[in-house]
């Protein structure tokens, strides 16, 4: 997820724009740059990879007296991660940079292009400041030039601008992408996409809302909403940097968790117009060749697999195979060139998901990656990328990177159902509808947190938990059972509840806790008769429903939802906090869980 931060003041700009990014690492990034306004000139450098390569570039660089500069780490939505798809991005006279994802930027690209503008990057970004340069050059003023640019984007968007027209100007908009503005008692002005950078350099601050921008001069800020002038709400900046980095969350964890709502924003941005799903990374596959899908992958990555399968059959049709890419790798299996090889990972680094991506590659097979990390080992293999934008994930147990990947490969299936004529329209309305549903679905509610930390306390021991569903509600079970085994050291497992009266109902007893997922859109009564045999062997019974259950023990009500992927989503997030809460009581590291690694490059 991309960074940024803006400086104006008379200190040396190099200093705090670099050492700005350095607390914005974190986050993850593929490239980084940075541009000063000094004496009517612009400098800007930018590199690819680690910041050491953006440090050392400009090592002999210096801009101490009055100037004004701005700074961004990369992480490539549109376009490679090459040095010139790395921000600033520049005009004639101005250079931008920018988090988020401009939604209307092929059209705005599109007019530009015809009164002639030449671009040099793939990025939706360049298009800001070439329609502030055309506003300019149509003679608007610059502040007007900037709040017509503005008022023309659509979508998600942090932006700092810096142009020779106004010197001594950054000017500023946020939607839907945070930014925070901060001034130094010797009247500096700096921003960031997050308070971290701003620690120690200024002591208060303001955190600014959607549909807000403005620009800053030496001294005074000015800040519009809707063209209407807005009164500064500053406030006392008083965190620690790594408390800064968690946003006041307890562990990584719980900020991942938090944040799924917003990030799945983000990986459907841009791939939803009207009626279709529009996945560009994929116009080049012929889907006339392609009969079946053969998806590979490890831990959390193959439950979202496992999940997609379900999603492939039943709404594009297409005959869909998950296996554990550990196991896939040594079966010598029977592959052929008409099935679509897809492989899945959070880091893009696992050993035996790529060593399978390789096999299959070497068989001929078309090979898709739906992954986290642009430029990752996996990337680089694949033939074909969708990447799920879910930021960098610093807890070890996965949170948000499996609900990016799950809303990843759904909107996969709705766009592979429509390639090959498989989904009604009026089907793809409703599944539509339903995706863009998950955000608000993905909300925390505050009240089931707090009765889920009220819960927890009596599930720090017995001698296992069973999590069951049916259908999709099964891998949703056995990703709810690897979160607690990860982080509580307590024994878990995921299972269909169908297959509990085959075996290990034998283990039935007050000790053994049972986690039902019990929706109310998908296969209720027959999930409920699969409680009932639990409970009459006086399993403890945690169950969680849209509907109330008297025979269980505990109780979490979900919402009523229209479609199951809104009570896969609610329930995934009350598996995820219920395993963080029981992790906190039993004092464990939550976010290094022990023996476990984030990224597993062996076999
Ligand atoms: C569990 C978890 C692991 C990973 C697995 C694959 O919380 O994160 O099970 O899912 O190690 O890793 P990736 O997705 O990076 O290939």
């Amino acid at each position: 997820m991309c960074g940024i931060v803006g400086y104006i003041g008379v200190k040396e700009k190099r200093n705090f724009l670099l050492s700005g990014l350095k607390e914005l690492e974190y986050r993850g990034y593929d490239s980084a740059g940075i541009a000063v306004l000094k004496n009517g000139e612009i400098d800007s450098f930018k590199a690819t990879g680690k910041l050491s390569h953006l440090d050392a570039k400009t090592k002999n660089y210096s801009s101490s007296g009055f100037g004004i500069g701005i700074g961004h780490t990369r992480w490539a939505t549109h376009g490679k991660p090459t040095e010139i798809n790395a921000h600033p991005h520049w005009g004639k006279f101005s250079y931008v940079i920018h988090n988020g994802i401009i939604e209307n930027y092929k059209e705005i690209k599109e007019d530009l292009l015809k009164d002639g503008v030449e671009f040099l990057s793939q990025t939706d970004t360049e298009v800001i400041v070439h329609l502030f340069e055309k506003f300019i050059r149509n003679g608007e003023t610059a502040f007007s030039a900037f709040e017509k640019t503005v008022s023309s984007l659509q979508g998600a968007y942090a932006i700092l601008l810096i142009s020779l027209k106004e010197p001594d100007v950054i000017f500023f908009a946020k939607n839907a992408v945070p930014l925070v503005i901060g001034k130094s008692t010797d009247n500096e002005i700096f921003f960031s996409s997050s308070d971290a950078p701003l620690i120690g350099w200024v002591k208060e601050v303001m955190y600014l809302e959607d549909g807000q921008y403005g620009w800053a001069q030496n001294h005074s800020i000015t800040l519009l909403k809707n063209t209407t002038s807005q009164s500064l709400k500053m406030q006392p900046l008083t965190l620690d940097k790594i408390s800064a980095q968690k946003d006041g969350y307890r562990f990584f964890m719980e900020k991942e968790i938090y944040e799924q709502s917003l990030v799945v924003g983000e990986t459907l941005m841009g791939r939803i117009k009207g009626n279709s799903v529009v996945l560009d990374e994929l116009s080049h596959i012929n889907f006339d060749n392609i009969n079946a899908i053969k998806i590979c992958a490890c831990g959390t990555s193959y439950h979202a697999a496992l999940t997609a399968s379900y999603l492939f059959e039943r709404l594009a049709k297409v005959r869909c195979n998950v296996e554990i890419a550990s196991e896939f790798r040594y079966k010598t299996p029977l592959l052929d060139t008409t099935t679509l090889f897809v492989v899945i990972s959070q880091s893009g680094e696992t050993a035996d998901t790529l060593e399978a991506l390789k096999m299959a590659k070497n068989r001929g097979m078309t090979t898709l990656a739906i992954c986290n990390v642009d430029n990752s080992s996996i990337v680089r293999t694949a033939d074909f990328t969708l990447l799920t934008r879910a930021g960098i994930e610093k807890g070890v147990a996965s949170t948000k990177a499996f609900a990016t990947q799950v809303i990843t490969l759904w909107l996969f299936t709705l766009f592979m159902g429509e390639q090959k004529k498989t989904i009604p329209s009026e089907l793809m309305t409703e599944e539509i509808e339903a995706l863009l549903r998950i955000p608000l679905a993905l909300h925390v509610d505050e009240a089931i947190h707090e009765k889920l930390h009220r819960l927890s306390k009596r599930y720090l021991h017995g001698h296992g938990f069973f999590f069951i569903g049916r259908d999709i509600f099964y891998p949703l079970a056995l990703e709810g059972a690897l979160k607690l085994k990860e982080i509580s050291y307590l024994h878990a497992e995921g299972y269909p509840a169908g297959e509990m009266k085959h075996g290990p109902i034998a283990l039935a007893d007050s000790e053994l806790f049972t986690i039902a997922l019990m929706p109310k859109t998908l296969l209720y009564d027959k999930m409920k008769s699969n409680v009932e045999e639990l409970s009459a062997r006086d399993s403890t019974l945690l169950v969680i429903s849209p509907e109330t259950f008297e025979l269980a023990d505990d109780f979490i009500k979900t919402k009523a939802h229209i479609h199951p992927m809104g009570e896969f989503f609610e329930m995934m997030l009350i598996t995820q906090l219920l395993a963080l809460e029981i992790s906190i009581r039993l004092g464990n590291d939550v976010d290094m869980p022990r023996n476990l690694a984030k990224s597993v490059t062996v076999e």
